[in-house]
């Protein structure tokens, strides 16, 4: 059970010597509105620069799938799916025989993906699935048509090594050979520019990693003040490794209702809430390699901010 999880990470998370919170728990209804606003705000250059790319470029992805067949193309985590849309269309004009799977742990999310996806692209063939990226994409192992899976955002900067190398080797698992995945990679660059798109004036970024408490005083029943937390994030241009924090202002205790316990906070301790890995192409090289795919092509956009990158199992 969703809840039940939570409430146990949380427990876990805030009795760690090291307190830590996991990002994927900014994505309630609120959090995934504020990233919208994320999303749109002149600093967060990855958007923009994914968009590019498949604005630009869907012509030669489109030339190096060299599927001879009907395939799938299957989306994990698809979000709003404009950016997904740009290679979508390219498709249907050159009338490529496909079926895109979209597939996302929200019913609603995918409810909304489908209508805008039909209201752009009615002739599409489209299966959406709800539910746990891998055992969905199990059952589509089992069939005999070729796929293109599809990791955009560059959200596999949110898992750390470890996690990262286990998400390739799944797909892989799932995957054929012949088939392919395109995986969206931030990459190093100005460090400037990087701290600034994780750090905006507006307090976007802020708010977004506050909604966590309130979720937890929410769903957990607890009574975190928002007031006596600031948000701090750093980049370290050695490692390619954002990491983002709360900050407690001052020594405090906070109840969660549902554990029924209090959790002691220091002056200006942290709780660990993100991390965003930017890499190196030398990076991306090593995770294919290290789980059995080669890679075909990069595709970046014209500042080199980011890569679509196309590995074949
Ligand atoms: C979803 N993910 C790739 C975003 C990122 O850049 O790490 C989430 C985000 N966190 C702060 N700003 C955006």
């Amino acid at each position: 059970m969703e809840d039940s999880t939570f409430e146990r990470d949380i427990d876990a998370g805030l009795s760690a010597p090291f307190k830590h919170i996991s990002s994927k728990y900014f994505y309630d209804d609120i959090g995934s509105g504020i990233f919208q606003q994320i999303m749109k705000m002149p600093e967060y250059y990855p958007t923009a620069s994914e968009f590019e790319i498949l604005s630009l470029q869907s012509d030669k992805i489109i030339e190096q799938l060299n599927f001879k067949e009907p395939f799938n193309i299957v989306e994990f985590g698809a979000g709003d799916g404009i950016k997904t849309r740009q290679l979508l269309k390219k498709l249907m004009a050159q009338k490529i025989d496909f079926t895109y799977v979209p597939i996302d742990i929200s019913a609603r999310a995918i409810r909304e993906l489908k209508n805008n996806m039909l209201a752009t692209l009615p002739e599409m063939k489209i299966r959406p699935m709800v539910g746990n990226y891998f055992s969905m994409a199990e059952d589509l192992s089992h069939g005999e048509t070729p796929a293109l899976f599809l990791f955009l955002g560059g959200n596999i900067g949110n898992y750390q090594n470890e996690e990262a190398n286990a998400l390739f080797s799944q797909f892989g698992s799932n995957m054929r050979p012949g088939d392919k995945l395109l995986t969206g990679f931030d990459l190093r660059k100005n460090p400037a520019t990087i701290r600034n798109a994780y750090d905006d004036k507006q307090g976007i970024t802020k708010a977004f990693n506050l909604n966590l408490l309130t979720r937890i005083n929410r769903e957990l029943n607890a009574n975190f003040e928002l007031g006596q937390f600031d948000f701090y994030s750093h980049y370290d241009p050695a490692n390619g490794e954002v990491k983002s924090y709360l900050v407690s202002l001052v020594a405090q205790r906070v109840y969660i209702g549902k554990t029924d316990k209090h959790y002691s906070f220091a002056q200006n301790e942290l709780i660990w809430t993100e991390l965003s890995k930017k890499f190196t192409l030398e990076e991306i090289g090593e995770l294919a390699v290290a789980n059995n795919f080669s890679i075909v092509a990069h595709f970046m956009d014209c500042k080199h901010y980011f890569t679509d990158s196309l590995w074949i199992k």
